[in-house]
């Protein structure tokens, strides 16, 4: 029955869920036996996504059953459209869902994402542990700033980059979630590679740098950035700017890179520096799509 599958996936999450963190995958689809739906929480509002143009109808029962807030989206990389109300309270205002101890504006009205991307749980805690007073982070194709959030409430001083204005403001919400006021911090609006051109010819140096670009991107010249073939340059860029015992922290969803070229194509941008790589967290029982490799300092 899928509806004990259900069930029983989020029982299995229950110890993860305190008053630190509201903000969870539930399910995870065929790990969780209930191929292609994937349930996300968020301060106890849901988000169930498919594969299928549709939902199950005993998932859709079981899903008013519960009396949550919930909505719905299709997942497909090239759709804009915000998810749809299927069940519970309609929920029009963003409000605050809270991952370890960090508060993140959500909006289920924003358009195809939500505000924050909960496969990266892992990873915004050890940038959290990574940064301290006196480090400056940056965080390139930071979305809505979740990592800079994480190392500003370290001490860290955080540049915050992205071509988005709407999100970088949505980044600044995010401090002020947090009693981080943003003027302390730095928030710049454009292409991840000129910016990291510019800080390298100005001799600027981090001690941190968060990359997690998307698998495609163009910039406003046309020049196409691919995850598959030039994920090596960028983060030769990145270190360019790095400070000598800096760290990077280098992201891909791109499912059709397998982890080890991804570590050859970051090792190759490096030569020479110690790397590891971060499983994605335990609540995320299906296809571990994630691949995170961490570039250390010395
Ligand atoms: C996959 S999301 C990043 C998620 C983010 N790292 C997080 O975990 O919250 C990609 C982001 O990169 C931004 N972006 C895409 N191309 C860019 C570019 N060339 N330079 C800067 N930002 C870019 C998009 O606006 C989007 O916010």
């Amino acid at each position: 029955m899928l509806s004990h599958k259900l069930h029983t996936a989020i029982g299995r999450r229950s110890d993860l869920l305190d008053g630190d963190t509201n903000a969870l995958r539930l399910v995870d689809g065929a790990g969780d036996g209930v191929p292609g739906v994937f349930i996300d929480t968020f301060a106890d509002r849901w988000l169930v996504s498919t594969r299928s143009n549709g939902l199950n109808p005993e998932v859709r029962q079981w899903i008013e059953s519960q009396g949550n807030t919930c909505y719905w989206k299709r997942l497909d990389q090239h759709e804009k459209e915000s998810p749809t109300h299927i069940a519970g309270p309609a929920q029009e205002e963003s409000f605050i869902a809270r991952e370890s101890g960090v508060n993140y504006r959500i909006d289920f009205q924003a358009g195809y994402s939500q505000g924050i991307f909960l496969d990266q749980r892992l990873n915004r805690q050890r940038v959290h542990k990574f940064s301290s007073p006196g480090k400056t982070i940056l965080n390139t194709f930071a979305y809505t700033g979740a990592f800079s959030a994480c190392a500003a409430l370290a001490g860290a001083t955080t540049t915050t980059l992205d071509l988005s204005q709407v999100y970088l403001d949505w980044a600044r919400d995010n401090f002020r979630a947090n009693d981080l006021d943003p003027a302390d911090h730095y928030f710049c609006k454009g292409d991840t590679f000129h910016w990291l051109k510019r800080f390298s010819r100005q001799g600027r140096k981090f001690d941190g740098v968060i990359l997690d670009p998307p698998t495609f991107s163009r910039d406003d010249k046309g020049k196409v950035f691919r995850v598959e073939k030039d994920y090596a340059h960028l983060v030769a860029l990145t270190h360019a700017c790095l400070a000598p015992d800096g760290w990077i922290l280098c992201c891909t969803n791109c499912r059709k890179l397998d982890p080890r070229d991804f570590a050859r194509a970051v090792r190759q941008g490096t030569p020479g520096k110690k790397l590891t790589t971060l499983d994605m967290p335990e609540e995320y029982t299906g296809e571990p799509y994630l691949k995170s490799v961490w570039v250390h300092g010395q």
